[in-house]
């Protein structure tokens, strides 16, 4: 099978982990690079977690700094330490990566390069904000010759999680999405109006504790801090895996259901920044610009991703012999 060139630039944290050791178990994908950007935690943990997993896990692949900032430069984000913990990995520490050292190259040079250098085969898996896309954008306009697809975690048509309008990702920076949608990139969108459908549960944690490796082991773990978080008395999040979910709309696609409309950000509103304007009802009169998923087989998806993870670890193993 011809592996399918991906980079995979991601805010990690919880999820982005998980989707980062899925990844790692799909023989469809080639992962070129992982790049970094500020999100659940600032840049600086969300490269470091991405340097330290990928040795962790015994593999060579490219890391990269990515944006500290969002586009219009207002603060990082906090070290979120209710959702994603401190460090963005909840309670796990891995080790410091000590052979492994960043790639001279910036995200957005980096990206660009390796589109450039696949001549339009590169697809990107986008699991945070997408600064680092806007960002390279910005610098090469001519960008969206070069990508074939470029499958994104953010958004929704349902209402936000940050807010009752903004998803996260987009929350952070709604500028940067504004810019892509308008690129002409061909783009598939996994909203919460899916994702938030996708908890992963203990019965899950068990099954994946039961093959023994190093990676079924890190999501566990992972998993338990997801189910046992809460902020305040009252709200608890759940394990739900959004930026899983955004992994399987590139790999495994039958899983949902899409349709073709007409998006754009929010940027303005007092209190609606950050949200997704999708045209669900087509009224807009404008030429639909991005794939949105719209329903998802949550039991399908959740024996692909533990099947996945498995197959990572398996994976893994034969890495670090
Ligand atoms: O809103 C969910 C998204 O925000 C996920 O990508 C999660 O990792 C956080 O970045
Ligand atoms: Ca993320």
């Amino acid at each position: 099978m011809k592996k399918r060139p991906f980079i995979i630039d991601c805010d990690t944290g919880t999820d982005d982990a998980i989707a980062i050791v899925a990844a790692l178990g799909c023989e469809e994908m080639e992962i070129v690079g992982i790049t970094s950007v500020n999100g659940n935690v600032p840049e600086s943990y969300t490269s470091r977690n991405n340097l330290n997993l990928i040795e962790y896990l015994g593999y060579h692949i490219p890391v990269c700094h990515g944006a500290i900032l969002p586009l219009l430069g207002s603060k990082a984000t906090e070290a979120s330490t209710a959702i994603h913990g401190k460090t963005g990995l909840g309670s796990t520490e891995l080790p410091e990566a000590e052979h492994s050292d960043f790639d001279p190259r910036i995200a957005a040079q980096f990206i660009y390069e390796e589109a450039v250098k696949r001549n339009g085969e590169l697809e990107l898996l986008v699991t945070g904000p997408i600064t680092n896309i806007a960002v390279c954008l910005c610098e090469h306009p001519d960008l969206p010759n070069y990508i074939r697809h470029l499958y994104f975690m953010g958004g929704s048509t349902v209402g936000g999680n940050v807010n009752t309008t903004a998803e996260f990702n987009i929350w952070v920076d709604p500028e940067a999405l504004h810019v892509v949608l308008q690129s002409g990139i061909p783009m598939t969108m996994v909203g919460l109006n899916v994702s938030n459908q996708t908890e992963m549960r203990p019965s899950e944690e068990t099954l994946l504790r039961s093959f023994g490796t190093r990676e079924t082991n890190l999501v566990a773990e992972l998993l338990v801090y997801m189910m046992n978080r809460s902020v305040g008395a009252s709200k608890v999040f759940r394990a739900n895996m959004h930026d899983p979910l955004a992994l399987a709309a590139a790999v495994f696609p039958e899983c949902m259901k899409y349709e073709e409309y007409f998006g754009d950000t929010e940027c303005a509103g007092t209190y609606t920044r950050g949200h997704t304007a999708i045209d669900v009802f087509r009224r807009s009169g404008k030429e639909p610009n991005v794939r949105v998923a719209v329903e998802v087989d949550v039991d399908l998806f959740r024996e692909w991703l533990c099947d996945r993870i498995r197959i990572s670890g398996e994976n893994g193993e034969a890495v670090r012999k």
